[in-house]
């Protein structure tokens, strides 16, 4: 195991203290969810009693195969604690989420929760969101006009930067598990997060973008020199 990933264990050790018995969790998407998954899947071997409801058809499979509970959205619409992981963590727990692709079902499942617990490496907590590629997430249908329409919206938020449409490591379009294509932009900072989801949201074609604001109401960093844990204030 890296460095890197033996501290995305650590955060993920450290929420299953806020998992008890009885709960329906948001099951996170990317290498630290994972970690969650794992984690909890032997807490569950060992009786702990709990309902999944994953954010991928990727951490489907895997908590599947480990013995994980899990239901749907619609069986549970209201869920107890989300966990994830997150590409950025900015001031006020705001976050850039969305690498790995699952943005769409992961802001719904959060959404959906009492709680987000997001887990993650201390190298994610930043001073400003921006520096990861932003993903948007948009129909397959008249891209070019979506990417003008984002590209004016961002401008509106004080916003500038390439999109780049995502691939995966074959070449082929990257499709998410609700069929639609990402979109990332490269803003490298900025610098008024709650601007730019509104401005984004109200492109047509743009079906949701990463920036998770007020979602969030704890982080779990794991750093050389420990876990921290941040309350939203
Ligand atoms: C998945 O779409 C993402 O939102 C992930 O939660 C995020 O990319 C963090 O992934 P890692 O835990 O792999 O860094």
């Amino acid at each position: 195991m890296s460095d890197a990933d033996a501290l995305k264990r650590e955060a993920a050790a450290r929420a299953l203290e806020y998992v008890r018995s009885g709960m329906k969790l948001g099951l996170g998407t990317g290498s630290t969810a994972k970690h969650f998954v794992d984690l909890l899947a032997k807490r569950v071997e060992e009786g702990l009693e709990v309902v999944g409801v994953p954010t991928s058809e990727a951490t489907r499979v895997q908590a599947e195969s480990l013995g994980v509970p899990l239901g749907t959205l619609d069986e549970h619409p209201v869920l107890d604690l989300c966990i994830d992981g997150a590409d950025e963590v900015g001031p006020d727990l705001s976050l850039i989420k969305g690498g790995g692709g699952a943005l769409l079902r992961e802001k719904i499942v959060a959404s959906a929760s009492r709680q987000m617990i997001v887990i993650a490496d201390a190298s994610k907590k930043v001073e400003r969101l921006g520096a990861f590629p932003l993903p948007i997430e948009v129909v397959d249908f008249g891209v070019a006009a979506i990417r003008r329409g984002i590209d004016r919206a961002a401008r509106a938020a004080g916003c500038e930067g390439l999109l780049t449409l995502r691939r995966r490591a074959d070449g082929h379009v990257f499709v998410t598990d609700q069929g639609h294509l990402i979109l990332d932009a490269a803003y490298h900072s900025i610098a008024d997060p709650q601007a730019l989801a509104a401005q984004l949201s109200s492109v047509p074609g743009v079906v949701e973008h990463g920036l998770f604001i007020n979602l969030a109401s704890r982080v779990i960093l794991a750093g050389a020199g420990g876990v921290t844990v941040i309350d939203r204030a």
